[in-house]
């Protein structure tokens, strides 16, 4: 399998994900800020994905800085983990990786340790987070396995897979795993625009691994639900609220409507990085409202009048009534959300 990003002596090594799937091609970012703009511009994407490179940003931020003590880094610390959370506002576990990077940070600085210890335990503490997030989607594949049908079509939306996590990934992980179980699976695979990471990605990722796919437009899901061709749907999530409502990718909304009239199991596959009991509800999501020239031009061809209106949402919430569990790598949750996910909390 490609990784997604990897750590190198130099800076982080990113797969070019806007160049997938006619171009496998790297990207090295060798300072924080170019992290950033890796983020911004999508060459990584994916919530999980995202979160792990941010820790690494801060890693790359501490390892440059041309501070000689750690209190003499600190404003230039908060400054870069300000740059890296400005990057993206819906992925919980972008501010969830930080979060951790500078609670660490803190306790050290704040024991005296000196910066270069620092520095190395910044890199441990992002080594660690990247290790975590590829045993948590091994763990909610075997979990979400069991839900899978012993045969039949699986719709999945965007691409919650390896390439927006560490490896393995989240949705694509319970395909995975119902796989190798000797499960006989057809993914079905909505094309989400405007970016295209299903057909683009999803498709991509799938096929490397030999799992038959077939990639269908984003209005051709409730015609297949009707004829029977798709037993369950399986997609990931970018911020889970306290209640359940689930941000994930735009049109996943849709889907889970379309799969509650025609009796289809939805299911969410997410770390529990994703999960932000601060939230209480979907409606506190902020929504990242994307460029523009997504919607209005496509494969690099305008396909719009010049001057008309433009909405790009990149994410819809799925209330948490559509959701028929949630599975992490503590386990499955089903409703309500707001006892199971807190039952859930204390499960470590
Ligand atoms: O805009 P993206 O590509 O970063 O959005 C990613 C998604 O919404 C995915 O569906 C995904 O589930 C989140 S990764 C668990």
């Amino acid at each position: 399998m490609v990784p997604t990003l990897t750590w190198t002596p130099e800076g982080v090594r990113f797969i070019d994900q806007t160049k997938l799937p006619l171009e496998e091609s790297y990207v090295l970012a060798t300072t924080y800020d170019q992290v950033a703009d890796a983020i911004t511009t999508m060459v990584v994407r994916g919530a999980p994905a995202i979160g792990v490179s941010a820790a690494y940003g801060v890693v790359l931020g501490a390892l440059k800085t041309k501070a000689a003590t750690a209190q003499e880094f600190a404003p230039e610390f908060e400054r870069i983990c300000a740059r890296l959370a400005a990057t993206r506002p819906t992925a919980v576990n972008l501010f969830w990786a930080i979060d951790r990077m500078k609670r660490l940070f803190a306790k050290l600085a704040g024991s005296g340790v000196p910066l270069v210890e620092i520095q190395q335990k910044l890199l441990a503490e992002a080594n660690t987070i990247y290790d975590q997030d590829i045993a948590s989607c091994r763990a909610m594949g075997a979990f979400g396995a069991d839900l899978m049908p012993d045969e039949g079509g699986v719709l999945t939306h965007c691409n919650a897979g390896a390439l927006a996590s560490c490896g393995y990934g989240m949705a694509l992980g319970v395909i995975r795993s119902a796989v190798e179980r000797g499960k006989h699976l057809h993914v079905f695979v909505d094309e989400t625009r405007p970016f295209l990471q299903g057909s683009r990605l999803t498709a991509w990722e799938l096929m490397a691994d030999s799992i038959p796919t077939t990639v269908i437009c984003d209005n051709m899901a409730a015609s297949l639900m009707r004829k029977g061709r798709i037993q369950g749907v399986v997609v990931g999530a970018d911020r889970i609220a306290a209640n359940g409502d689930t941000a994930n990718k735009i049109g996943t909304y849709n889907v889970a409507i379309l799969a509650r009239e025609h009796g289809i199991p939805f299911y969410v596959a997410a770390p529990w990085s994703t999960i932000d009991l601060a939230t209480a509800t979907g409606d506190a999501i902020p929504i990242e409202e994307r460029p523009a020239r997504e919607v209005t031009h496509y494969a690099g061809k305008q396909v719009t009048p010049d001057g008309v209106g433009i909405s790009n949402p990149a994410f819809d919430v799925t209330p948490a009534r559509y959701i028929t569990a949630i599975i992490t790598e503590r386990g499955v949750m089903r409703a309500p959300y707001t006892e199971s996910l807190k039952e859930m909390e204390l499960v470590s």
